[in-house]
This record gives structure tokens, sequence and C-alpha cells, in this order.
């Protein structure tokens, strides 16, 4: 058998059902953080519009599908922003609760939760150190 192999198999991104669904992952997630108390301070000054669409990109990318992401590295867009752990986790709490929304199975839920805290260290401030 070849070390690599060829796999036909759909991508989370083809999973959720392509791109609208992935524009309409991230306007629902949004809608859900913005409401959040803790969170939605930190999005007072941002133009959610253009977030949206760096969102977009980000998870469009992030999920195996056929964009790049040409924002900003995780890490600078976030490492002024001093945020905590518990945050985080409150944010990626929010993407579980919305993916519910979604026609997906449990497995690709938590492969999806994932591939967003692989990012812990990038958006968490204390993980890199460089405020206090
Ligand atoms: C896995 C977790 C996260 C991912 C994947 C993520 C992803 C992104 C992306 C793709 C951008 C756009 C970067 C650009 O404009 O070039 C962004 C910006 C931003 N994110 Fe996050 N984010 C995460 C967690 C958080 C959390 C927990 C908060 C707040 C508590 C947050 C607040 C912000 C803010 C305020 C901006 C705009 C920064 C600016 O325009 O200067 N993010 N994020």
């Amino acid at each position: 058998m070849p070390v690599t192999e060829q796999t036909t198999e759909a991508t989370l991104f083809d999973k959720l059902g392509g791109a609208d669904a992935v524009a309409s992952l991230v306007d629902r997630f949004y809608e859900r953080v913005l409401k959040d108390p803790e969170l939605e301070p930190y999005f007072r000054n941002v133009s959610t519009e253009k977030l949206r669409t760096m969102q977009r990109e980000f998870f469009s990318a992030a999920l195996g599908g056929p964009v790049e992401y040409a924002g900003r590295p995780i890490l600078h867009a976030h490492h002024d922003l001093r945020i905590t752990l518990a945050l985080f986790q409150r944010f990626v709490r929010h993407m579980f609760d919305t993916l519910a929304e979604f026609n997906l199975s449990e497995p690709d839920v938590y492969d999806i939760i994932s591939r967003l805290n692989m990012y812990t260290n990038d958006v968490v401030s204390a993980g890199l150190g460089l405020v206090g």
C-alpha cells in the first residue's frame, strides 16, 4: 500500500455544506459572541463586517475548504488583546453551541473544536509572556 493514499473523504468544509454554510456558521456564531457580556467589549471598536469576512476565510481554510486565509496570523491579531484562557473557552463554547445547529456528526463537531483549540496559545496572552 502506498504511504500516501488518495482519499475521497469529504472535508469538514464539505460536510458542513460549503461556502454558504460557513458564512451562516460565522454569522450565527458572532450573534452569540456579541450577546455575551464578557466577550462583547472586545469587539466594540472592531469592524464586524471585516471580521466576519476574515473569519469566513479562516474557517473555510481551517476546515479544508478551497480558500486561502489572507488575514493576519492569529497570534498577531490577538496578542495585544489580553485574552484569558477563560475567555478563549467561552468563545469556543459558543462555537460548540453554534455547531449544534448544523447537521454534523458528533466526531465532526469535536474535530472542528479541536482545530480551534490548536490556536489556544496564539490567542491567549498569558501563554505568550508578552503582557503582564
Ligand atoms: C480559536 C479562537 C479564535 C480564532 C480562530 C480567531 C480568529 C480571528 C481572525 C481570523 C481574526 C481576523 C484577523 C485579521 O483581521 O487579519 C480575528 C480578529 C479578532 N479576534 Fe479573534 N479568534 C479567536 C479567538 C478570539 C477571542 C477569544 C477573542 C476575544 C475575547 C477574539 C477577538 C478578536 C478581535 C477583537 C479581533 C479584531 C482585532 C483587530 O482587528 O485588531 N478572538 N480573530
